[in-house]
């Protein structure tokens, strides 16, 4: 999950890292409470979750608070790369002397974390990656070791910064790379990391990107979530404590264990092209224990979605047998009642399996069919889907 800019920024001020004052606003005259708040030059700053804001004239100086809520009007509503502005940042207005890069993320392909810095800040990292390499520094960090204040010295000599700022940046690398582990992070970013005129050193920008399967480990960071953006079927399948993904197909899909989920979206998305080119319109893995609860809120989910028109229901029996899934789907479908309204086609294997398709069949259910095979099963939800 990536975080707003504001996010970032009180996620390193409790850790320390020096940034100026900033409040949120929602609305011009909000912005013109805020910029009177702190006094004199501020940035009005859009809030999107998306680089290049300066550019696209989301980041806009003002010396009052009259003249704040003026530039904030052309701020909110701009849509910067497909993202539309509904939050903006008011910040304190900071004497820059020097920008500089910073940032430390998962390198996943050496299994390691890896530090990206430079001396010269203020340009497009992606940019100055490119054209000048070498005035990037990439120091790999060892998760073992961390990031104590004599590896943030190397990391800083590595970004050739002169010996009088080592001094200087070195504690804020240490600060950093703690929001980086303390928060389960694969991104911290700053740029621009800058020196003001009177010798300090503040984070001006930052980029956060939490790891969502640490999420356990911080119940906090649920506050974090932008609800707005969030898909309505995740957040319900979320709630639900599903492990749901929205694609944008049209058969439904019900498996237990991800990689039976995986490997039938292969098999609709080779069937759909036999029918219409119809393709899988969701991954959904109930897991183990496949109750009737678990199997009626999966069905719920996917039955909302009005894009829809067939759901597969592809379950081995492991652990939970077939005849329980059975149960649960029939289950399931009294729970959801007059829900219900697409057709179903089930398929169960394994454990029990001759127990649970007698009992699909003896529920009769006017939206169920059952079939055999995984590709028969998958021929036929999508043969219903293309309906
Ligand atoms: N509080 C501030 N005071 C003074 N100048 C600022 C302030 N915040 C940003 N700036 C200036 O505006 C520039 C762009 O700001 P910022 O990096 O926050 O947005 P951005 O253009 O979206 O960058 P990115 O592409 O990294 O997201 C900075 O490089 C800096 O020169
Ligand atoms: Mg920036």
């Amino acid at each position: 999950m990536d975080l707003f800019e504001y996010q970032a920024r009180d996620m390193f001020e409790a850790y320390g890292v020096p940034v100026l004052a900033g409040i949120v606003a929602d609305s011009p005259a909000e912005v013109h409470a805020a910029a009177e708040n702190l006094g004199g030059t501020v940035v009005v700053k859009a809030q999107v979750k998306i680089g290049g804001r300066g550019k696209a004239g989301g980041a806009k100086v003002a010396h009052n608070a009259a003249d704040a809520e003026e530039v904030s009007k052309a701020i909110f509503g701009l849509d910067i790369k497909g993202h539309v502005v509904k939050r903006v940042m008011v910040a304190a207005g900071a004497k820059i002397a020097q920008e500089f890069y910073f940032s430390v993320l998962l390198d996943r392909a050496n299994r390691s974390f890896l530090s990206l810095a430079s001396f010269e800040g203020g340009v497009e990292i992606e940019i100055l990656a490119v054209e000048r390499p070498e005035a990037l520094a990439r120091i790999e960090v060892n998760p073992a070791e961390g990031v104590d204040l004599a590896k943030a010295t190397e990391i800083a000599m590595a970004a050739s910064f002169p010996a009088e700022l080592i001094e200087k940046i070195a504690p804020v690398i240490v600060k950093l790379y703690s929001v980086f582990t303390g928060e389960d992070a694969t991104l911290v970013e700053v740029n621009p990391l800058v020196l003001t005129e009177d010798g300090e050193i503040v984070a001006l920008d930052g980029k956060v990107t939490l790891d969502e399967n640490a999420g356990f480990r911080h119940p906090e960071h649920e506050a974090l979530v932008d609800t707005d953006a969030e898909d309505p079927l995740e957040a319900k399948a979320k709630k639900a404590n599903l492990n749901y993904v929205k694609l944008d197909g049209e058969v439904g899909i019900i498996g237990n264990g991800a990689g039976l989920v995986m490997s039938t979206l292969d098999v609709v998305s080779y069937a759909g092209e036999r029918h219409g080119g119809v393709r899988p319109a969701n991954f959904l893995d109930i897991g183990g224990g496949a109750s009737a609860e678990v199997m009626a809120a999966g069905l719920d989910v996917i039955l909302g979605d009005p894009q829809v028109k067939s759901v597969f229901v592809n379950v081995f029996g492991g652990i939970t047998a077939c005849d329980a899934v059975a149960n649960g789907i029939v289950g399931a479908l009294a729970v959801l009642g007059d829900a219900a309204t697409k057709p179903l086609v089930v398929r169960l294997d394994g454990n029990n399996v001759v127990e649970g398709r007698q009992i699909l069949k003896d529920a009769a259910h006017p939206l169920v069919t059952v079939v055999d095979t995984m590709d028969e099963a998958a021929d036929k939800a999508a043969e219903f889907a293309n309906a």
